[in-house]
């Protein structure tokens, strides 16, 4: 594990300036490890609720992390100061060497509470928990935040906007992802890269320590260098573009080696069925076979977009409920080898997994 205290944050920008982003539903410590071992240099975890974490129990349980699943990133949503930089220091309890916060998911507000992104239309609240999170870690670790661009479209809502980046970067924050939609927008349309650039302008000649970080729309490796180029951002969040799909990394690493074509090589099927099997393992040595089951199910449908056959593959994974399940899809499709195909640009708009979710 990195040490928090003598190694620069986010060094591993240098490196590879790109990332696994949080996924609810998704980024668990198995889509993590298989994504690292495809060359991804750092992972975020799915948004976690702070009273789950507070709880203990299950929610504590899930937050464990495994030796291999370093450097990473510890995301943390709630509505209060106080409770989200409790849950904070119980992050740095278990060893993440970066606290990320979320004021970027769309999910409605629960109980009359604001909480992720919705926290952007109150500024003053999300200040105050930026603030109770720097004042309870101090200089332990590391500290990020996931922003989207505005809440919505309105001028009043991109003043909030920036009254919250400068007060981050007051308060010391080391790095900030920002995905470019609004929370209205939640995952419909495309991003605003724009959006991007002009805040890399505004704010790199003053604060050019900070790390900014952008998302939206990044479906493959090519999409990563593009939104480099046109933005200036010194990393980029990979979320959607990477479910099934962890060659996304193997592939911008081998661009940043020189070899422009490797995106143009998909995983050959042996190379597939051999993810295939890990992840499942990763999964049911995390989830136990019957949950791991039902996991893999969503996992395997992008998987297949790799595969000639894809469509009957997609079908046969939907029916999965256990390893010999899954083991019989590998056998039938996945026993010879041969070539993969290059998947598709982008995925159907999706709305998205209910972030901070019981675990
Ligand atoms: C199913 C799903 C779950 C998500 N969960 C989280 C989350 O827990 N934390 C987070 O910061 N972002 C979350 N996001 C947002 C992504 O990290 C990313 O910012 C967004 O999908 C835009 O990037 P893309 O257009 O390249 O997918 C989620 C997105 C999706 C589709």
């Amino acid at each position: 594990m990195p040490n928090a205290k003598t190694e620069p944050p986010f060094a591993w920008v240098r490196a590879a300036p790109f990332y696994q982003a949080g996924l609810a539903g998704y980024s668990d410590a198995a889509m993590r490890l298989i994504a690292r071992r495809h060359g991804c240099p750092y992972c975020v975890t799915e948004a976690m609720l702070d009273q789950f974490l507070l709880a203990g129990g299950k929610g504590l349980k899930a937050a464990e992390l495994d030796d291999q699943d370093h450097p990473i990133a510890g995301q943390l949503m709630g509505s209060h100061p106080a409770d989200i930089a409790a849950g904070a220091k119980v992050l740095v309890g278990l060893g993440y060497d970066v606290i990320d916060i979320n004021l970027a998911c769309p999910v409605k507000k629960i109980k009359k509470k604001a909480r992720g992104g919705h926290l952007l239309s109150i500024p003053d609240e999300a200040i105050a928990i930026l603030d109770a999170v720097r004042q309870a870690v101090g200089d332990d670790r590391p500290l990020s935040v996931k922003l989207r661009r505005a809440y919505d479209d309105s001028p009043e809502a991109l003043n909030h906007f920036h009254r919250i980046f400068e007060a981050l970067i007051g308060l010391g924050y080391a790095a900030v992802t920002v995905h470019s939609r609004t929370v209205e927008q939640k995952y419909l349309g495309p991003g605003r890269r724009a959006f991007l650039r002009e805040l890399v302008d505004r704010y790199k000649p003053d604060a050019p320590g900070l790390v900014i970080g952008g998302s939206g729309d990044v479906w493959q490796a090519k999409d990563i260098f593009d939104m480099l180029d046109a933005t200036g951002v010194d990393m980029v969040s990979v979320a959607r573009g990477c479910i099934g799909n962890p060659w996304v990394f193997t592939q911008a690493r081998a661009a940043l080696a020189g070899d422009r074509d490797a995106a143009n090589r998909p995983p050959t099927i042996r190379q597939q069925r051999d993810v295939l099997l890990q992840h499942f393992d990763y999964s049911v040595a995390l989830h136990g076979e019957h949950l791991a089951g039902r996991m893999m199910r969503k996992f395997g449908i992008r998987f297949a977009r790799h595969h000639p056959e894809h469509n009957a593959i997609k079908q046969r994974f939907i029916a999965v409920n256990n390893l010999n399940d899954w083991r019989a899809v590998l056998d039938d499709f996945y026993a010879d080898d041969g070539p993969g195909v290059a998947i598709a640009q982008s995925l159907p708009e999706e709305a998205g997994a209910a972030c901070g979710a019981a675990p």
